[in-house]
C-alpha cells in the first residue's frame, strides 16, 4: 500500500516537474518577446486544465478505494481473534484485495496520463538518419499488419517507385505512423480498409494514410490536432497533438480529410533531403 501511494506521489510530481519545465520555457520565450507569447501562455493554461482535468477521476478513484480498503483492513484485528470470524476475515481480505487491484490500475492510468503529457509538452528529442522513407513505411506496415488482421481489416499500400530520402527520426515517426494506424482501426468497423500510399510532390515526400471508417464530422475536424480532443472514452486526445509536433519537428506538415460516413485521409509532408529534392525538381 505505501508502495503503491508512493508511486502516485511520484507520478504527480514528475508532471508537476513537466509543467515547471514548459513554464520556464514559456518565461524565457516571454523575454525575448516571441511574437504569439499570449497565445502560448493561454495555450499552456488550457493544457494544464486539461491535466487536472484528467488526473482528478483516478486520483478520487484512488482515494475511495484506499479509504475502503483500509476499513476492511481495520476489521481484521489478528490481535483479537475472537471479535471477527475466519470467514469476515477471508472476506475482508479479498474485498481489501480487489480494492488495491482497482487501485492498481488507476495507478497505471495516471501513469499512462503522465507519459502522454510529457510526450506532448516535450521538445521531441530526435536522432537524424537519411533513409527512405518508403522502407520505414513498409516496415510498420509488417509491424502493424497482424494486428489489423486480428481486427478483420484489409491493409493495402502503394509506394512510390523511386526512393523517398528523408532525413528522419525513425523511431518518432514510427511511433507517429502508428498512431495514425490504430486512429483509423479505432474508426472502422469489421471489412474496414487501411490504404497506405507514399508518393512524391514538390520536394517532398507524401505519406497517405486512408480509411474507410465513419469519417469525423466537419465541425470537428479543426480541432483534432489540438491536445486533450478526443472522441473516444478513454482516448488521451494526445496521439494527434504529439504526431503534429513531431512532423513539425522535421519541417514537415500533417493535414487531414475527412469525409463523415466515408473515410479519412491523414497526410504527412517531409522534405526530401537536398540531392533527392534536387533531382525531384529537374522532373
Ligand atoms: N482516422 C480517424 N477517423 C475518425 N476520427 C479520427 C481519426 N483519427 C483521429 N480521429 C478523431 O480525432 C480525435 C483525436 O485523435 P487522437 O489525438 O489520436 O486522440 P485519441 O485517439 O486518444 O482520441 C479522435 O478522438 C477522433 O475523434
Ligand atoms: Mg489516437
Amino acid at each position: 500500500m505505501k508502495n503503491l501511494v508512493n508511486r502516485i506521489r511520484l507520478i504527480l510530481a514528475a508532471a508537476a516537474a513537466g509543467i515547471a519545465a514548459r513554464f520556464r520555457r514559456a518565461d524565457h520565450r516571454d523575454r525575448t518577446d516571441r511574437p504569439g507569447a499570449a497565445e502560448f501562455d493561454e495555450e499552456l493554461a488550457r493544457l494544464t486544465g486539461e491535466l487536472a482535468h484528467e488526473i482528478r477521476n483516478p486520483l478520487s478513484t484512488i482515494k475511495v478505494n484506499l479509504k475502503l480498503a483500509q476499513e476492511a483492513l481495520d476489521d481484521v484485528d489478528l490481535a483479537e481473534p475472537q471479535r471477527v470470524s475466519w470467514d469476515q476475515c477471508r472476506r475482508n481480505l479479498s474485498s481489501a484485495s480487489r480494492k488495491i487491484g482497482v487501485i492498481q490500475k488507476e495507478a497505471d492510468r495516471l501513469e499512462q496520463i503522465l507519459d502522454g503529457f510529457l510526450g506532448y509538452v516535450r521538445r521531441p528529442d530526435l536522432q537524424f538518419a537519411t533513409m527512405d522513407v518508403n522502407e520505414l513505411v513498409s516496415d510498420m506496415i509488417d509491424f502493424y499488419s497482424p494486428q489489423a488482421y486480428s481486427y478483420s481489416l484489409t491493409v493495402r499500400h502503394s509506394f512510390a517507385k523511386e526512393p523517398l530520402i528523408c532525413r528522419i527520426d525513425p523511431g518518432a515517426l514510427k511511433q507517429v505512423l502508428l498512431n495514425l494506424f490504430i486512429n483509423a482501426q479505432q474508426a472502422m468497423n469489421k471489412e474496414g480498409e487501411l490504404m497506405i500510399r507514399t508518393g512524391r510532390r514538390a520536394g517532398r515526400a507524401v505519406i497517405q494514410v486512408n480509411d474507410t471508417g465513419r469519417g469525423i464530422p466537419p465541425e470537428r475536424v479543426p480541432t483534432i490536432f489540438r491536445p486533450y480532443c478526443s472522441s473516444r472514452s478513454g482516448g488521451t486526445g494526445l496521439g494527434l497533438a504529439t504526431a503534429k509536433k513531431i512532423v513539425e519537428a522535421h519541417e514537415g506538415t500533417i493535414t487531414v480529410h475527412s469525409e463523415l460516413g466515408k473515410g479519412t485521409s491523414l497526410t504527412i509532408e517531409l522534405p526530401l533531403a537536398s540531392t533527392d529534392s534536387e533531382v525531384d525538381a529537374r522532373r
